[in-house]
């Protein structure tokens, strides 16, 4: 029912263009020949202005792109996931997590027959879940919150409790392990009173390793502890409610299936963001994502920042070639964004076969990498200035600070405009090779007013509906993730077999690092 992007009308014309001026194609001379393309190509969408027009495209290209998204049937595709169609299609799924932050009782156009329901659940759940959050905050007994997740359910609640962190609860302390790694869980430990601590296990399915085995050793230190009142210091997260409560804990906030686990945040996994934040502001947060999502679902294509976003990034990787991108957030709050982002773009879209489970014949997700500005400047924005491979970058910033410290804010955005702008322009040396910057090197530059719950909000629901566009443009199913499968069930034979010393059967490499550990242990 929807083409793939490779099967469309405009794929040849788009592989022409790049082969009539493509490599030739140069920023400075762009913005010569057009008074307007600042304007054209920027856009303030709910809460994020984005400043698209120093990337390696003009009217013409994106026109193309435009049409190729009309032609693959993206709109459409995009009302399949607003009301609730099964479009993980290899988990015979809906994927509704634009439901999690739709307002009570709004029935949008195609909704299917399910969602009025669904829509009632998640706000009867939503308004306990805030209840217990503000009854958290209220309790000055409970000192440290410790969440214990991975994946969806840590990058999200801990990028978004760090970002907010000027609106934290006084005398909260929020932490956050996922790694089966246990010196993580050993050093927030070192540090707890188990009168004092509330854990939460978040964890989608209640099955994942790591967490299960994080939950188990936190609640084992607990009793060690001397902890009474299970049902008051652990609470669990998961769509696995009986699984928790056969763990003993009986205090559960649940959510559905059709909540991918990167997606997860705005469901009872944003849980200890809700604390942090309080419920008033958790509301903010889900308005600001309703707002991108109305933003996504109603604006014109050709106006319509998620999918201009998504089209450029096909552009980057089929077109141009371009491998990876890098994010940095010229804000220190916002430092884990890109470890968030590398989760949910390269689980969606780092796929290579087809919904039909055949090979694609072009290239999908690419690498996502960053570091918080002006940090990133010390350390790799040379590759991206002088280094042979062109990585397209996305400049995050936030006009008002909210530290009251002189001199700071000006410098920091200084240098975001400047890097953006040295990127694009370079600098000529004929004489000296070493000191010549090509330029001509492609950002795109997203500005917020302030870095609030609401703006964190439609942030990154801009990012998750511009992975949808890409991915849906490349015909993939972007909410499945079956490549994380095996390394666990090998995980599972390799801990066995470390116990026992048993390599028959293994590769001579795994076997011997095997022996070798079990030798120095
Ligand atoms: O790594 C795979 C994955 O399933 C992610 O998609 C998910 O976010 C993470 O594991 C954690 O899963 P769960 O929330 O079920 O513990």
């Amino acid at each position: 029912m929807y083409l793939r992007c490779d099967q469309s009308p405009q794929w040849p014309e788009l592989a022409a263009v790049l082969a009539r001026r493509g490599r030739q194609f140069d920023l400075r001379e762009a913005f010569a020949a057009d008074a307007r393309r600042f304007s054209h190509f920027s856009q303030q969408a709910p809460h994020v202005f984005a400043d698209l027009s120093k990337n390696l495209w003009d009217r013409t290209t994106e026109a193309l792109l435009l049409d190729m998204a009309q032609a693959c049937g993206l709109a459409q595709h995009r009302d399949a996931m607003f009301s609730g169609q099964p479009i993980n299609n290899t988990e015979g799924r809906a994927v509704l997590h634009t439901l999690l932050r739709r307002p009570s009782g709004l029935a949008l156009p195609g909704d299917g027959p399910e969602v009025a329901g669904q829509l009632a659940q998640v706000h009867g759940t939503l308004d306990a879940m805030l209840a217990y959050a503000d009854a958290v905050r209220a309790d000055d007994a409970i000192t440290d919150i410790v969440n214990i997740g991975i994946g969806g359910s840590d990058l999200g609640p801990h990028m978004a409790v760090l970002a907010l962190e000027e609106f934290r609860a006084a005398g909260k302390r929020m932490h956050f392990v996922s790694n089966v790694d246990g010196h993580e869980l050993h050093s927030v430990l070192q540090g707890l009173k188990p009168h004092g601590t509330l854990f939460l296990i978040a964890s989608k399915t209640f099955t994942t390793a790591e967490t299960m085995t994080n939950a188990a050793s936190a609640r084992a230190w607990f009793d060690a502890q001397g902890g009474t009142d299970v049902a008051r210091h652990f609470a669990a997260l998961t769509t696995n409610v009986d699984a928790a409560r056969q763990m003993g804990i009986h205090t559960t906030f649940g959510f559905w299936d059709w909540v991918g686990g990167r997606y997860s945040l705005w469901s009872a996994i944003g849980l200890p963001l809700a604390i942090s934040i309080g419920a008033a502001r958790f509301r903010e947060f889900l308005a600001g994502a309703h707002a991108m999502d109305e933003h996504f679902r109603t604006a014109p294509l050709a106006q319509n920042l998620p999918v201009r976003m998504g089209l450029l990034d096909v552009w980057y990787r089929n077109f141009h070639g371009f491998a990876s991108r890098c994010i940095a957030p010229y804000h220190a709050a916002l430092r884990r964004l890109p470890a968030y982002l590398q989760q949910l773009e390269m689980e969606s879209n780092g796929k290579r076969v087809a919904q039909d489970g055949r090979m694609l014949p072009y290239a999908t997700s690419p690498v996502l990498w960053g570091e918080p500005g002006t940090n990133g400047q010390h350390a790799f924005f040379q590759m991206l200035h002088q280094g042979t491979d062109v990585v397209p970058l996305e400049f995050i910033a936030v006009r008002q600070p909210t530290h009251p410290l002189p001199g700071h804010q000006g410098k920091l955005l200084a240098n975001a405009l400047a890097q953006a702008q040295a990127l694009m322009v370079g600098k000529a040396s004929d004489s000296d090779g070493h000191r010549h910057f090509p330029g001509n090197r492609p950002s795109t530059f997203l500005l917020l007013d302030a870095l609030t719950p609401a703006s964190l909000g439609a942030v990154i629901a801009l990012q998750e509906h511009r992975v949808f566009v890409s991915g849906s443009l490349w015909g993939i199913n972007s909410f499945d993730q079956w490549g994380v499968e095996l390394g666990k069930v090998l995980a599972k034979d390799i801990e066995a077999r470390l116990g026992t010393g048993d390599v028959a059967g293994l590769d001579a490499s795994t076997a011997g690092l095997l022996g070798l550990i079990r030798s120095r242990g």
